[in-house]
């Protein structure tokens, strides 16, 4: 079986990715330097603590291990920390990729799936939003994407380095089949903090209650890490059966405002969230809902959870088992 190199395997969509390639008879040897991700996410599989910026070491592992693709997940991923660091995005993500591409080149290495995010679109026109929306970053974070797929628009043209993109939405959810959670640190992102609200009884802010949505408040398209990682798969079965450089959306379709997974969370725990209004956060767009209609034909794909429900009722079974533990 081919063996994958994976950049940020003891992250949260990374691990996900990693477990279910695994079960699906790839080899994997995964690289982070832990910065963000945690231990206990890799100790089932092959791991190297490296940096991405790292460039010599990155070569070592890709030619001692004999990869054949790379799954590149290591970046930050807090569109609120960008726009308060934003040479911190820059550095790493930008420049962490620039120096994985220079170690592929060395290697000889020409295949590569990136993480790339829906935060590229902006404010989008079109909604759910094709993959040639206009590109419009509202954030560095967005923008470091944005600047890491023209890079890779270049590799393609003239270094054959194929990759295929997969825009994602906003990941969340839990496997039911491991052990595996989101447990960012700090964590930004809503399900798990409406979760911490209803432990600490302390309110969770709601970032503007003023957008141009039904409800005011900020539409999302939730998207199981789960489908998510069986993107990862797909698409690197495609370069590895020779297929050309390609972009894709990842999102189930369907949109859901802010108070609308409040609600989930509250039906599937049985308890009523704290909350409290406050002022927009920076770099948020209003909407951002996929079309992931190239995905489904061009791939196959079709998320095993489409539901909200179901997503936040996974979640809360790894936070109910994390608390415990
Ligand atoms: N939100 C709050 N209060 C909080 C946290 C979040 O109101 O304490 C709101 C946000 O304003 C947003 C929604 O909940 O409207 C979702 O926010 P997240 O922080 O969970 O996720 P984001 O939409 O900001 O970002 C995520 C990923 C990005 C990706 C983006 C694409 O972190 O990497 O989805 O949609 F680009």
């Amino acid at each position: 079986m081919p063996k994958i190199l994976i950049t940020g395997g003891a992250g949260y969509i990374g691990s996900n990715t990693t477990q279910l390639l695994k079960r699906r008879g790839f080899d994997v040897v995964v690289v982070d330097d832990l910065s963000r991700g945690h231990k206990h996410n890799v100790e089932n599989v092959p791991f190297h603590k490296i940096t991405l910026s790292n460039t010599a070491a990155l070569v070592d592992v890709l030619r001692s291990e004999a990869c054949d693709a790379v799954i590149h997940f290591a970046a930050y991923i807090a569109v609120g920390e960008s726009t308060q660091k934003p040479e911190l995005y820059f550095t790493n993500n930008v420049g962490g990729t620039l120096s994985l591409l220079t170690a592929m080149v060395e290697t000889g290495i020409k295949r590569l799936v990136f993480s790339s995010t829906a935060a590229v679109y902006g404010m989008p026109k079109t909604v759910p939003i094709p993959e040639d929306s206009a590109i419009a970053p509202l954030s560095p974070y967005g923008d470091s994407k944005v600047i890491v797929e023209k890079v890779l628009h270049w590799m393609d043209q003239f270094r054959d380095v194929r990759s295929i993109v997969l825009r994602y939405f906003n990941a969340c959810g839990a496997d039911p089949e491991s052990t595996l959670g989101e447990e960012h640190d700090p964590e930004t992102h809503l399900i798990p903090l409406l979760f911490r609200a209803i432990e600490t009884g302390k309110a969770i802010t709601i970032f503007g209650e003023d957008y141009p949505t039904p409800d005011g408040t900020c539409l999302r398209d939730y998207i199981h890490v789960v489908d998510l990682a069986e993107a990862h798969v797909l698409a690197v079965q495609k370069l590895l059966a020779g297929g050309s450089s390609d972009t894709f959306n990842v999102g189930t379709g369907e949109g859901h405002s802010v108070l609308e997974v409040v609600r989930s969370v509250e039906k599937v725990t049985g308890k009523k969230v704290p909350l409290a209004f406050g002022p927009r956060r920076d770099g948020d767009a209003p909407v951002l809902v996929a079309n992931s209609d190239k995905l489904r034909k061009t791939l196959g794909w079709k998320p095993r959870y489409p539901e909200l429900d179901d997503i936040v009722t996974t979640a809360w079974q790894f936070e109910k088992r994390h608390i415990a533990t």
